[in-house]
Formats: structure tokens, sequence, C-alpha cells
């Protein structure tokens, strides 16, 4: 890369990060001909935008805008993390790209329990022991050696300048490091989150983190030998943890096969195994054509009851057959054949309410030897990339390695810890997902690309641990069934139903519904409302032939088009 292009670049991001004081930006068009790019903030769109601007496929600037947010999305934005990536090509290939975490090889079934078998509270989710082996730089790497059309030093630059001039803080990014300060403190002491009281506008500076991508920029390799892994052994072990040199000289990412179903006139590329999201999706979607969907008035009580229904089974079906396909086999084609998700269908009427307990997963003989955050991109050769990237819970384990400023991912809790014990997020999970050196813990990240014609119509996701299924869902629904735009499916309110707690969760906003809640109430459905579900970045094709962008105000999410 030039010298006159790297300064090009460094002008481009300075300016608009002036102009972008309260967010909004004359790039930021959630309407576009022929490129967009919705991400959790406004940095991270514009980067991906800018590297499409200048010639770049969306891949590149998939990995521009991934690295862009391990810098100002820290809460969820990562390189001490791992993700999935759903995509269509330019070739009309659907493709998939697995960097999950994987347990350290030093891992064991039992490493969260104490001698009498109870479970460690919080081991496998705060500091060195929550870390899975992180899988996002070498993903990252690996989809630039396949798909990337830039030099990988370019597309590091807007992450290394948004670390070192530092981005400005919104009110909800004080609030989630409030949130966690304490936790923030006590494992790392002194830190670059804590280090003052932070106030909406502030700017942020993070300049070990800088240092790190740097590095990254100039050798990916050193993040997984060499100075960067040194550091992050270091750190990890230092606050509990047990991760080697091996670990770290192992880790690769994989390519898999997609689940690929078709829907109505559409064609749903997603998530297989370790994601358990596109298995739901498959299955709840297949579900929702045999009891003919598109009868239903949208957001009756009848329609959330159906949901719902179909939302217990799908979540049963998670808990007992899924978990990493290089350790388990999984019966994928019949979980998905259409023999047994009609017999499933005939087995528990859905028009009634069935209590969760006596939903049990489906019976197939076979041999078995809330932080995230996701961007939907779309460019003008007719690539689309669907990515979800996670650290786990927001700020991930709260352990920062110290000197290279990124934060590592408390991704072991998403394994079953032990059988029938609940998860951060109340899934359960059983021996398919237990706990085995080198293995991928189980994920319900389910970034989705929709074809109509083999042409990408809709690319989607989510973060909201086990509620991002269902999110991405409803979405789907709003749209390719009731005819939504994109900006208004994501403005809906949602309801989440997992199985296990028997509880149908539902959003703020449905507390104004007040007869439709009590109807729901009535039909013997335990109702709890909670905090907002997901923030979804997604894109879709307008029936004038324009892209839209749909950026969720559950978050600070921004769609840039052109
Ligand atoms: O992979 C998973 O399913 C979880 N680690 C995702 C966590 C998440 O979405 C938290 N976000 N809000």
């Amino acid at each position: 890369m030039s010298a006159c292009c790297t300064l090009t670049l460094a002008l481009t991001f300075y300016a608009c990060q002036k102009k972008n004081q309260s967010a909004t930006c004359s790039t930021c068009h959630p309407l576009a001909d022929s490129m967009m790019v919705v991400s959790a903030r406004h940095e991270a769109s514009e980067v991906g935008l800018q590297i499409m601007l200048d010639g770049g496929n969306a891949f590149d600037a998939a990995i521009a805008v991934h690295f862009a947010l391990a810098v100002v999305y820290p809460q969820a934005g990562n390189i001490g993390g791992g993700g999935f990536m759903i995509a269509h090509t330019q070739y009309d290939e659907n493709i998939c790209l697995d960097f999950r975490e994987t347990a350290p090889l030093a891992a064991y079934e039992k490493m969260y329990l104490h001698p009498d078998g109870t479970v460690q509270q919080r081991a496998s989710l705060l500091g060195g022991l929550a870390c899975g082996v992180p899988g996002s730089v070498h993903g990252m790497f690996e989809l630039h050696r396949k798909y990337g059309s830039k030099s990988w030093y370019e597309l590091l630059q807007p992450a290394i300048h948004w670390a070192e001039n530092g981005f400005v803080l919104t009110s909800l990014d004080v609030e989630e490091i409030n949130a966690v300060r304490h936790e923030l403190d006590s494992i790392n002491g002194m830190n670059v989150f804590t280090s003052r009281r932070w106030k909406e506008g502030d700017t942020l500076r993070q300049p070990d983190l800088a240092r790190t991508l740097i590095l990254i920029a100039h050798n990916p390799s050193c993040f997984y030998k060499g100075a960067i892994a040194d550091t992050l052994i270091a750190a990890v072990n230092n606050s509990g943890g047990i991760l080697q040199k091996d670990d770290l000289l192992a880790y690769r990412s994989v390519w898999r096969k997609p689940i690929e179903i078709s829907f109505l006139n559409y064609r749903i590329i997603t998530m297989p195994p370790p994601g358990s999201g596109g298995l739901a999706l498959a299955q709840i979607l297949s579900w929702l054509e045999m009891t003919h969907v598109q009868n239903y008035k949208h957001h009756s009580a009848s329609y959330i009851q159906l949901i719902a229904e179909l939302e217990k089974r799908a979540y049963a079906d998670r808990s007992m057959f899924l978990g990493d396909p290089d350790f388990i086999q999984i019966p994928l084609s019949e979980l998905l054949s259409k023999e047994y998700l009609s017999n499933r269908l005939e087995m528990f009427p859905v028009h009634q309410v069935t209590p969760s307990t006596s939903i049990l997963p489906g019976e197939i003989s076979f041999h078995e030897h809330e932080q995230t955050t996701h961007f939907s991109i779309v460019d003008a050769f007719g690539n689309a990339v669907s990515l979800t990237t996670t650290i786990n819970s927001a700020y991930g384990s709260r352990l920062i390695v110290n000197g290279a400023g990124f934060i590592m991912n408390n991704e072991m809790d998403d394994f079953s810890v032990k059988p029938g014990e609940k998860n951060q997020f109340g899934l359960l999970g059983g021996k398919a997902n237990r706990i085995q050196a080198n293995k991928r813990m189980l994920s319900s990240m389910t970034p989705v690309v929709v074809l109509k014609d083999n042409n990408p119509v809709m690319v989607i996701g989510s973060p909201g641990g086990a509620t991002i299924i269902t999110t991405v869902l409803q979405n789907l629904l709003n749209v390719l069934v009731f005819n939504m735009g994109m900006q208004e499916s994501v403005n809906q309110p949602r309801f989440h139903h997992q199985w296990m707690p028997d509880v149908l969760f539902l959003e703020p906003a449905w507390e104004e519904w007040a007869v439709l809640v009590d109807s729901l109430r009535r039909m013997g459905y335990t109702i709890q409302f909670r905090s907002p579900i997901g923030r979804v970045s997604a894109i879709v094709k307008t029936p004038g032939g324009k892209w839209e962008g749909g950026a969720d105000t559950r978050g600070d999410n921004v769609a840039c088009g052109r």
C-alpha cells in the first residue's frame, strides 16, 4: 500500500469522526443503489462503505468492519473472540466460515465442578478460566486469503486509526462500561476502560490495542505464535486460565457447508453446527410453511402462539442433538426431513399450549459415539456477507490482555458445564455439548442470507444469546411473509420462547398491547416482560431494486449505503 493511499484513508476517517459527534453522517444512507453496510456503530459502517467505495468487495469490507468493531465496540467487537460468517458470492457460491473459539487442550468435562459435583459459580464466565481459544484473527485472515481483494495491511488501517485517535462514547457505551466496571477493575486493576468516570461524548483512546493491531497488520500469525501469543497466554494464565502455546498453534477456522432450505419462494442460507440457530430456524420455517403462516394475522395472539409452540420444539431438539460436528454425530438431515418435522407437528398440536415439561426432544435413533454483534454487507459485485462475532458476555470474561489492550472471551460458558445446568442465557445442553479439549462450544449465532432466483435479497443477523434465533426468525417473517420494509421490521416489538424456562418473554413495548397480552395469559402462557431483545443489522432489496438497511435503535446501529 502506498504512503499516499494511507494518508487518504486516515484523512477520510478523521473527517468522519469529527462530523459524527452525534452519530449522523452524510454517508449514512439507509437506502442505497449498489452497496451497503449495517453494523452496531456508525464508525464501522462508514469504514466498510469506504472500503467498497475504494474498490474493495464485501469481504474486504467485512474484514475492515470486524477489526473496526474490535475498537469502537469493545463490548462485543473483538480480536479475542470468534464468530460465524454466511455469504453468497458473486460467483453464486453459498459459503460458511466458522471461526468459533475452541476449548483449550487442557480443558475437560468437569473443569467447572467442585469435587462434590456442584458447579463453581461464575468460573465459566469470569477471568482466564472462562476463555476459549480465540478464532477471530485466524478467521479474518482466512477470509482474506480466499476472498479478499485489497491488501490485508490496508484493511486494518481504519481500526488502527480509531484505536490511536479514539472514538466518541455514546450513552449506551457509558452504560455498558459502568455495568461491568467493578469486574473490569477487580480482574485487571487499573485499565483503559475504567481509568476515569466516562460520560457521553468523551473520547476513548486505546493505545495498547493500536500497537497490537499494527503488529497484526504486518503479520497476523503473530497472534498465534510470537509476540502477541506470548502476551495472551501469560494474561490468561495469570488470571487462572489453562492456555498453552499449542492451543494457539493448533487453532484453525473451518469452511463448512451452510444449511440451505426453501421457504415460500425464497432460499434461506444459514449456519450449520456448531451453530444451533440455522437448524432451529430451518425447522421452525419448515413448520410455518406446513401450518400456512401466511394466513395468520401479524402479531395476533394465535400468530404468537403458533411461533412460541414451534420455538419450544426446536429449542428442545437443540438441547439434545447439537454440538460440535467435529466431535459428535448430528442427525442433521433427519432433523430437517419432512417426515420428522411433520411427525413432530402431529405429536404436539400447535394450536394448544403444551407445557414445556411435556415436550421432549424428538426421537431419532442414531449412534452417538447477552454480548455479540452482527453486521450485514452487500457490494456492487453481487456479494452478500452476514457475519456475527462475539466474546459472549458484554466485555467477555472481563480479562483485558495486559499490554495488548484487547478483551478475552468467556465463550466456555456456552458449553454445557454439567447435564441439566443452564448457561447464562438459561439454555440447557447435554452430552452433545459437553466440554472436550479442542472442541467448539454450541452457539446460537444465526447469520442468514436470503436468495430469490439465486440472487441475494436479504442479509440479517443479531446478537442476543438464546434470543438471536427468534429475533432473526421474526424479522424474516416480517419481511418475507408480511412484506414489511427492513427498518419497519426491525422496529417491531419482539417476543421469545426457548422451551426452558417455560416462559413467553416480551419486550417492554408489548405493555401497550394489554388485550393481546391478556389473551396470551388466558391461553396458558406465563408472560415475563424483559429488556430489549437483540440488536439487528439487516439489509433487504426493495421492490424498486434498492437496498434498504434496518439498523436497530435498541443499539446504536447504523446503515451506510451508496
Ligand atoms: O454464541 C452464542 O450463542 C453466544 N456466545 C452469543 C452471546 C450473545 O449473543 C450475547 N449477546 N447479546
